[in-house]
């Protein structure tokens, strides 16, 4: 069967990964992860000390993404400098920070390119916020993904209990209801569902309908084909 770029975009904490993962194993594709990619950097500047006061020094920023190695394996893990930093990325600290770095024009120009070149070939099912509107939009599959802000933040709060991690649901809350404010009206690349994406809001839905709803999509653009 001819192979199709599938672009999942949307909110945060919706579950995209799991879901790109999960169909990616499903029909042999690459996964890639760009959100990973934006955490790595926003690590990267953490340790670099590129963040102070609550503000980000952008002239450090810049150094700091001139000279960051970003590695991905065949299982879409992420890598700075070769290190392997899936946890650290997951935290609140980077969470926090992560879509002000993201927002940043040299920042998105940098993994643009990385991402363009992951998805050069077909048979790539790559999750984000501009997947479908920036970085494929030749895309034969896309997506967009969402479901209500106290439903994500509870999946959210219970998956970082499970790791361990302390926070209360309010700050998880709080945290997913700024990134959502910040993912919409940033000036470049904004979270936005474009025309030709199908939507799907999977508040109340159980991970196999999901799963079941995106194969079934992926069925149809491939049989058109
Ligand atoms: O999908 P995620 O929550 O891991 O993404 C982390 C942050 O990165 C999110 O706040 C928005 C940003 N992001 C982005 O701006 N563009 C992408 N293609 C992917 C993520």
């Amino acid at each position: 069967m001819k192979k199709i770029s599938i672009a999942i975009d949307g909110f945060s904490s919706c579950g995209k990964s799991t879901m790109a993962k999960e169909l990616a194993r499903a029909i042999s594709y690459i996964y890639v992860d760009t959100g990973a990619m934006y955490r790595v950097v926003t690590l990267a500047a953490l340790r670099a000390g590129v963040m102070v006061d609550g503000e980000i020094d952008e002239e450090k920023l810049r150094e700091c993404v001139n000279n960051l190695n970003i590695n991905l394996d065949a299982d879409a893990k992420v890598y700075l400098n070769g290190e392997d930093v899936e946890s650290e990325i997951r935290g609140l600290e980077v969470s926090n920070w992560v879509s002000k770095v993201s927002a940043i024009g040299f920042v998105r120009e940098k993994l643009l390119d990385i991402q363009r070149e992951l998805g050069a070939s077909k048979g790539v099912v790559m999750d984000g916020r501009d997947i479908g509107s920036v970085v494929l939009p030749d895309a034969e599959l896309k997506i967009f993904v969402t479901a209500d802000a106290d439903v994500r933040a509870k999946r959210r709060y219970d998956e970082l209990l499970r790791k361990g991690a302390t926070a209360t649901y309010q700050e998880v809350l709080d945290n997913i209801k700024m990134r959502d404010y910040n993912d919409l009206n940033r000036k470049v690349s904004p979270l936005v569902q474009s025309p030709d994406a199908l939507l799907l809001d999977n508040s109340y839905m159980s991970i196999e309908e999901q799963n079941a709803w995106l194969l079934d999509k992926v069925n149809k653009v491939c049989n058109q084909l």
